[in-house]
């Protein structure tokens, strides 16, 4: 298995994987500019060259300068491995000089919340996702 930082061409990869794993999606245009933009951290998970799991963030630029992970997403005979943390530990060590991260997740989402609760993050605010609940998990990196 490899890691390394995302191309603008993964996109498609990406793309597909996260069609998989998740339902929250987003568009080729999506992809690209945020792929392409200098504020972004971004990880691929490799299977001999095959894109299995990839890790989206961006670094937000408000009254404080923080980090958002957009999109984190592992194919199914990938997972409970470790991946899933060393992306997260990854994008983490990426973003410098940022005072927190944020990231959505459904409070249905067991292996996620148990992953982030694992990392450190911590329920900031209650968030609907349509008709289901969900939360805002942050941690402070300084
Ligand atoms: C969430 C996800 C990325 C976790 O990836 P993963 O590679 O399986 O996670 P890891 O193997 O690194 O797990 C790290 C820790 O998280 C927790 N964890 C992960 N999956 C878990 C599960 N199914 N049940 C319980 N705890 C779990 C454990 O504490 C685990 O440590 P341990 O293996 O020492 O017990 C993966 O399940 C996934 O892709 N899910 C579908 C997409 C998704 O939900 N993305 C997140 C949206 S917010």
């Amino acid at each position: 298995m490899d890691i390394r930082h995302t191309e603008v061409s993964d996109w498609f990869h990406i793309n597909k994987c996260n069609r998989t794993v998740l339902s929250e999606n987003y568009k080729e245009s999506t992809y690209k500019d945020v792929l392409n933009s200098p504020h972004t951290s971004s990880f691929v998970l490799l299977d001999t060259g095959r894109i299995v799991g990839y890790i989206i963030a961006i670094l937000q630029r408000e009254a404080v300068v923080y980090g958002h992970i957009i999109s984190l997403g592992i194919y199914k005979e990938y997972r409970k491995q470790g991946y899933g943390r060393i992306l997260m530990e990854l994008v983490e060590s990426d973003m410098h000089k940022i005072k927190y991260i944020i990231l959505h997740v459904r409070k249905l989402n067991k292996p996620a919340l148990a992953l982030y609760t694992y990392l450190g993050y911590k329920g900031v605010k209650k968030i609907k996702y349509g008709n289901s609940d969900g939360y805002i998990l942050q941690k402070y990196m300084i």
